[in-house]
């Protein structure tokens, strides 16, 4: 049964234009993949423990003899990182906050990046054979070749990371000018039917 891991960023829940436009890319997978699962994540919902000491104890000093504080650390990083290699796509929909990516998105990047897991000591990804998607909403527009395309540290910070940790099959779509809507000159349902199309073909493979 083919997975998808539908990962939810933005905090303004069903305001959100995000969360909306992944809804409609996770229906259109759904119709392809009748017998397919989507394994849901928001990331708005409990705080993701930052790297603490606490956290690098766990992970990197003592593994094999974690606090049991540490251990619950080390539990939940396992959780992030087994939905990961459960699913066959992944789909990120996020804001973009203050050019980059919403420290909720970093801080599930800092829990799902880790060695022997994710990646090897020399370097090499081991989430491999995946394909990722990703929907990042904006105020502004960040398109390239836009004026401001050379702020938007969110998107190849994304694909970055990602492929650090084996996922190079990436496709990215910005969704600018979104204050557009909280302006009033267009209805979020009108942005919406205007980018799903554009979405589901910039996706397709
Ligand atoms: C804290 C914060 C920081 C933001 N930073 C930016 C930014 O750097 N560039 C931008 O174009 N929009 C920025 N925005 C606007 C959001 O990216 C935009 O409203 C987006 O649609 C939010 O996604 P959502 O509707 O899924 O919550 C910011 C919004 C907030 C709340």
């Amino acid at each position: 049964m083919p997975a998808l891991l539908k990962i939810d960023v933005s905090p303004r829940r069903e305001r959100s234009v995000s969360r909306q436009l992944g809804q409609a890319i996770a229906a259109d997978w759904l119709m392809r993949e009748s017998s397919g699962r989507i394994i849901e994540r928001d990331l708005a919902g409990p705080r993701m423990p930052l790297v603490d000491w606490e956290w690098i104890d766990a992970i990197y000093v003592q593994p094999d003899n974690p606090t049991p504080e540490g251990r619950a650390l080390m539990r939940f990083s396992d959780v992030l990182i087994d939905e990961l290699f459960a699913a066959e796509e992944i789909l990120i929909s996020t804001p973009m906050y203050n050019f980059g990516m919403p420290a909720a998105l970093k801080g599930w990047v800092d829990q799902v990046a880790r060695l022997n897991r994710t990646f090897t000591a020399e370097y090499k990804g081991l989430l491999l054979g995946k394909k990722l998607n990703a929907i990042i909403t904006s105020g502004g527009n960040y398109e390239p070749g836009s004026y401001y395309s050379k702020m938007d540290f969110c998107s190849g910070h994304l694909r970055a990371i990602m492929a650090f940790i084996g996922i190079t099959d990436t496709r990215i779509y910005m969704a600018g000018d979104t204050h557009d809507i909280t302006q009033g000159k267009i209805t979020m349902s009108d942005y919406v039917s205007k980018h799903a199309p554009k979405l589901i073909e910039a996706f397709a493979r």
